[in-house]
């Protein structure tokens, strides 16, 4: 296969095997490739108004450029990278034409800006997969919002809470990964385009024109940052660790939550998964890959990072290595989040076994101990009479109620000690009580709706 090259006008030589097996990109920048022609387009649009191509060759341009978009980038190419393929293409149909594409434009400023464009329908993509899953979980918060499950902390059960309250904790990360996003989307909506090499360029191109043409909201302020800043994707690489360490969470708590042990939820067979030789077996692997995967984000978060830091300006090819983990952690996130909008969608409550765990004695001695001190015992005592009384029943192998009043502990003290009544009376803002979940809950929803109605 030829290769055609951007460069080598002053070599003895051509680039070596070994060198272009290690320098290579075109393996997975072509991932930019539409990206790469839309930024042409909008190029040569400014190379017809600053007088370096006539109407006529930008039409020519355009038409070919459009074409090589149509037909797609294959899976190999002899080419070094994603924009040399292109110009490439752009040779064999238009000829010479073809070489004024690159005139005051580097593949700095252009390969900064074809991830710019990437990141942001990344971003966009995110968001909504995003809201579509805050949906599933608050509409279904909705409807168990009085539904008793135990509580936990350290793992141990704590106090009652209801299913509607557990998932809408999930919901406000949600939320808040949303607008982390949009704000991301916000600061990195800039065009490096003209920005040149690393100095801009001598072109009287009219930068502000270019960024709102390729759809950004200004041009980039400075060149030397413009070619060599990465903050967006490392926003979007920390926004999407972030939300996958939320959803690994959430991955947990289901996966115990379906555990023989607990039984609280069921998956339907379409999410669940088998094993090879134990007949019964009923998995949770989409949520052991959801954990995992948050790991890996991390970790591909971390690598980044690392490769930003000390980099002298402008442009380093070290920046060549930013794209691998915004794809790869944008593969998995496309494909984890509308299996997790399903299984939220689709999962099964035990709402009877859920709500014996919640109504032991145990999940209600802090009410006991409220109800001691709602009676003017300072709290301390009462948890102290409360955590007594329990160790006696529980060493008598009888309930507080069967123990009845003494030790501190009056008939009233009892009469209260319902799971509905623990529920109902946390009620302060935030707080577990079915009324303050169904007002979260529809809060929650119109939120989301307008987070959806502000993208479109
Ligand atoms: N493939 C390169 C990258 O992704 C394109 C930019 C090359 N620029 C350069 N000065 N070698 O970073």
């Amino acid at each position: 296969m030829t290769r055609h090259q951007l460069w080598g006008g002053g070599f003895s030589e051509g680039p070596s095997e070994v060198l272009r097996a290690f320098n290579d990109s075109y393996s997975f920048d072509r991932e930019l490739f539409a990206e790469d022609v839309a930024g042409s387009l909008a190029w040569i649009e400014s190379l017809r108004e600053c007088g370096v191509l006539t109407a006529r060759e930008q039409k020519e341009l355009t038409r070919h450029l459009s074409a090589i978009a149509a037909e797609g980038a294959p899976a190999v190419a002899s080419e070094e990278d994603v924009h040399s393929f292109v110009e490439a293409r752009l040779f064999e149909r238009a000829g010479p034409l073809a070489g004024k594409l690159h005139t005051g434009r580097s593949r700095n400023d252009q390969v900064a800006t074809d991830f710019r464009l990437y990141l942001r329908g990344a971003l966009d993509e995110l968001l909504s997969d995003i809201l579509s899953l805050a949906e599933a979980m608050a509409s279904r918060a909705r409807a168990e919002a009085a539904t008793p499950m135990p509580g936990y902390t350290h793992l141990k059960r704590a106090e009652p809470v209801t299913a509607g309250h557990w998932l809408l904790a999930y919901v406000q990360m949600l939320l808040r990964d949303a607008s982390r996003i949009d704000g991301a989307r916000e600061r990195g909506n800039e065009c490096p385009l003209g920005a040149g090499a690393l100095s801009g360029t001598p072109l009287a191109i009219d930068r502000e024109g270019l960024a709102r043409r390729l759809g950004f909201a200004r041009a980039s302020a400075n060149s030397l940052d413009a070619v060599s800043d990465r903050d967006l994707a490392a926003d979007y690489l920390y926004s999407a660790t972030l939300l996958l360490v939320h959803l690994s969470r959430f991955a947990e708590d289901v996966i115990f939550f379906v555990t023989d042990e607990c039984g609280f939820i069921r998956l339907p067979d379409a999410l669940a998964t088998g094993s090879s030789r134990m007949p019964h077996k009923k998995n949770p692997d989409l949520l052991e890959l959801v954990r995992g995967h948050a790991g890996r984000a991390l970790g591909d978060l971390t690598g980044f990072v690392a490769i930003l830091k000390g980099l002298p300006l402008a442009y380093d090819k070290d920046l060549q290595l930013d794209k691998e983990p915004v794809f790869r952690v944008r593969r998995t996130l496309r494909a984890a989040l509308p299996a997790l909008s399903a299984l939220v969608a689709t999962l099964e409550f035990d709402r009877d076994r859920m709500r014996a765990a919640a109504s032991t004695d145990r999940m209600l001695t802090t009410s006991l101990a409220d109800a001691i001190a709602a009676r003017g015992v300072p709290f301390r005592e009462a948890h102290e009479i409360a955590g007594r009384r329990l160790a006696e029943a529980e060493k008598a192998g009888r309930t507080l109620k069967e123990m009845g009043p003494g030790e501190g502990v009056l008939a009233e003290d009892l009469a209260s000690l319902t799971v509905e009544r623990a529920l109902s009376v946390r009620r302060s803002r935030g707080g577990t009580a079915p009324s303050e979940v169904k007002k979260a809950a529809r809060g929650a929803l119109s939120e989301i709706a307008k987070l959806r109605r502000k993208k479109s």
